[in-house]
């Protein structure tokens, strides 16, 4: 795995999951990410406010939180909000502002029960009061637990992030603290927002999109994608499932040649 090949931070597999009829133990994917597409069409096929295609949404997070627990993943990072979805009309930025505090609220108990971790990526500043605090509070409930890692990139944008920790290195450099030459790839990646999390290995988007959309763009560098038609909302366990057992029958190679770099 990337993580043994470049020395990076690595995490422990859950072993029992082939008795429990799961998915095959092995190769289990350390970070899921998802980029969530297609609440919108959802609710407009159903003749539905897009909002209601967002709540619909949110309840397919809390399938696949408990699935992602189950199996055995350990970091899932899911997109709920970008740097560029604030150009959407207020009254949906509002409701999408909302949906920590909603699911806080309905979720919590259940985190603390599966024994899940909340964590954010993105600029949580300039975020509505009560959504910082919706995410501080979730953040804080859970800060023990030590189970999946629920990452949400909330206002998160790939080249903002990049941006910021070029802004700092370079402070850093001008300070005499970092000299060019300590300037490396594991540099870099210590100043982004997921400096403490393993890459991904395995990126998801739903809805028939297939680009990034600005997210992960250093992170996603080795990581395996899968697409899929389905909308956000329809999403369920049976499609993660899907998802990794097409990452499981990949042969990833890091550049490498076959059988090389794999576990
Ligand atoms: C993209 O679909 C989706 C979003 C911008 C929001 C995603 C948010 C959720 C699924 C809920 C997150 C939950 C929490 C707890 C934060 P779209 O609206 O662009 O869909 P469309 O392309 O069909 O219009």
């Amino acid at each position: 795995m990337f993580n043994k090949l470049f020395g990076r931070k690595t995490y422990k597999k859950n072993t029992a999951n082939e008795q429990k009829g799961l998915v095959k133990d092995e190769c289990i994917p350390s970070h899921i990410a998802i980029i969530m597409d297609g609440n919108g069409r959802w609710a407009k096929k159903r003749a539905m406010p897009r909002i209601k295609g967002h709540h619909e949404g949110m309840n397919t997070v809390k399938k696949v939180t408990r699935y992602a627990s189950k199996i055995g993943v350990q970091v899932l990072t899911l997109y709920a909000f970008s740097t560029e979805n604030w150009k959407r009309p207020k009254t949906e930025v509002e409701f999408l502002m909302s949906l920590p505090g909603q699911f806080l609220q309905s979720f919590l108990p259940e985190l603390m029960e599966l024994n899940i971790r909340v964590q954010m990526i993105g600029d949580k500043a300039v975020l509505p009061a009560h959504t910082q605090k919706a995410l501080d509070a979730a953040m804080e409930a859970t800060k023990d637990n030590t189970g999946l890692i629920l990452n949400f990139a909330m206002n998160y944008g790939s080249r903002d992030e990049i941006v910021r920790a070029m802004k700092t290195m370079m402070a850093e450099v001008q300070a005499g603290t970092l000299t060019m030459e300590e300037i490396t790839e594991e540099r870099i990646t210590d100043y982004l927002m997921t400096a403490h999390l393993p890459e991904p290995d395995l990126l998801i988007r739903t809805s028939g999109e297939v680009r990034l959309s600005n997210f992960m763009l250093w992170q996603l560098a080795y990581t395996e994608f899968w697409f899929t038609e389905t909308l956000w909302p329809d999403f369920d366990e049976a499609c993660l499932q899907e998802a990794v057992d097409v990452y499981q029958s990949r042969n990833r190679r890091y550049g490498g040649l076959k059988g090389e770099g794999t576990e």
